[in-house]
C-alpha cells in the first residue's frame, strides 16, 4: 500500500528532465551498445551490479551469461521500469511488447498491458497506469539503439526463459553504495553517471565512487564500467579520453587499470550530423592481490 501511494506521489510531484533524483523522469531505454561492449568470458557464470536504468543493462547481462544481477538507482521510479518490463517480457510475445513502446499511433496502450496487471506489484500498476503519460523523459528513452533483445526475436525468447521473476533493488545514491552493499560482484554497470554526475570529472570521480567500490564490493579482477562515450563526440574523444583517462592513469593505485571497449555507434536520430566513428566504453580492473 506504502509503495502504491508512495509511487502516486512521485509521478505526480515537481521535477524537471534534467535532475536525477528519485522521482524524475524514467528512462525506458538504454542509448548505449550494452551488448557489443560487454567481455563475454567475464559475464558468464558472474554476479553482476548494475545501475537499474531502464533494465536493459540487467537485460544485457542476463543475455551475456550473468548468473544473477542485482540493482540500484537513485531514482525510485526505474524499479518499475524494470519489473513492468521484466513482467511483460515473460509475459508477453515480442509482438505485444514492441507495439506497446513503439506503436507511435497508439503509443503505451493499456489493453496490451491486460495479461501482466495482475502479475504486478501494487506501485508498478499505479506506474503503468500514470507514468506513461506523465513521467517518461522525452529524448532519449526510447529511440537511441535498439538493445540486442529487441533488435533480435531469438534473444527475447531467450530472455522469457531466463529472466528471474523479481530483482534486487536499492533506491541509493551511488556514493553511498559501499556503505550497504554486503558482497562483491565480478562485474559493476554504471552507465555514464559519471558524466551527469555532480562529482567534478574523472579524479573526484575515482577517488568518491570507484575507488571505494572496488575496495567494498568488486571480486579479484572484476570490472567497473564507469562511462559511456557517445560518437557523436568523437572529433574530440581522443582528447577527452587522453585528458579524463589516460592523464589521471599516473594517479590511481597500481591495482586499478583502466581499458576502452570499442562498440558500433548508438545512432541516436537526436545527434543531427554524420556519425564520425564509434562509441566507446570506459572500464576499471581491479586487482585485489595487490591491494
Ligand atoms: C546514467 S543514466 C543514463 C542513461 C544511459 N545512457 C542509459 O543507458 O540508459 C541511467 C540511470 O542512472 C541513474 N542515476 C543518475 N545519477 C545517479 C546517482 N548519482 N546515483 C545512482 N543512480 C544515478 C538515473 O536515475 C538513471 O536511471
Amino acid at each position: 500500500m506504502w509503495d502504491a501511494l508512495k509511487t502516486y506521489y512521485a509521478i505526480h510531484s515537481k521535477t524537471s528532465e534534467y535532475t536525477y533524483e528519485w522521482n524524475s523522469p524514467v528512462f525506458l531505454f538504454s542509448n548505449e551498445n550494452i551488448s557489443q561492449y560487454l567481455d563475454p568470458a567475464m559475464m558468464r557464470g558472474a554476479r553482476v551490479l548494475s545501475v537499474c536504468g531502464s533494465g536493459d543493462h540487467v537485460f544485457e547481462s542476463l543475455l551475456a551469461g550473468a548468473a544473477a544481477v542485482d540493482t540500484f538507482d537513485i531514482n525510485y521510479l526505474q524499479k518499475y521500469v524494470l519489473e513492468l518490463k521484466t513482467k511483460m517480457i515473460r509475459g508477453l510475445s515480442y509482438e505485444n511488447f514492441m507495439d506497446f513502446f513503439y506503436d507511435y499511433s497508439s503509443p503505451f496502450n493499456q489493453k496490451i498491458l491486460g495479461p501482466v496487471m495482475p502479475e504486478l506489484t501494487r506501485g508498478a500498476r499505479v506506474f503503468a497506469r500514470y507514468a506513461f503519460t506523465k513521467r517518461v523523459r522525452p529524448s532519449l528513452s526510447i529511440f537511441g539503439i535498439r538493445p540486442s533483445y529487441l533488435q533480435d526475436k531469438v534473444k527475447y525468447a531467450m530472455l522469457k526463459n531466463i529472466l528471474p521473476k523479481e530483482f534486487k533493488f536499492s533506491q541509493i545514491d551511488v556514493r553511498q553504495l559501499p556503505q550497504i552493499l554486503d558482497r562483491r560482484y565480478r562485474v559493476i554497470l554504471l552507465s555514464n553517471i559519471m558524466r551527469i554526475s555532480t562529482l567534478a570529472g574523472f579524479d573526484a570521480y575515482y577517488r568518491q565512487v570507484l575507488k571505494p567500490l572496488a575496495q567494498a564490493a568488486v571480486t579479484d579482477q572484476g570490472q567497473i564500467y564507469f562511462n559511456y562515450l557517445f560518437s557523436e563526440s568523437i572529433q574530440d574523444q581522443g582528447n577527452v579520453i587522453k585528458k579524463n583517462y589516460i592523464d589521471p592513469l599516473l594517479k590511481l593505485d597500481p591495482q586499478h587499470t583502466i581499458e576502452f571497449r570499442e562498440c558500433t555507434p548508438s545512432n541516436t536520430p537526436f545527434a543531427g550530423f554524420p556519425l564520425l566513428g564509434g562509441d566507446v566504453a570506459v572500464m576499471m580492473k581491479v586487482n585485489q592481490k595487490t591491494y
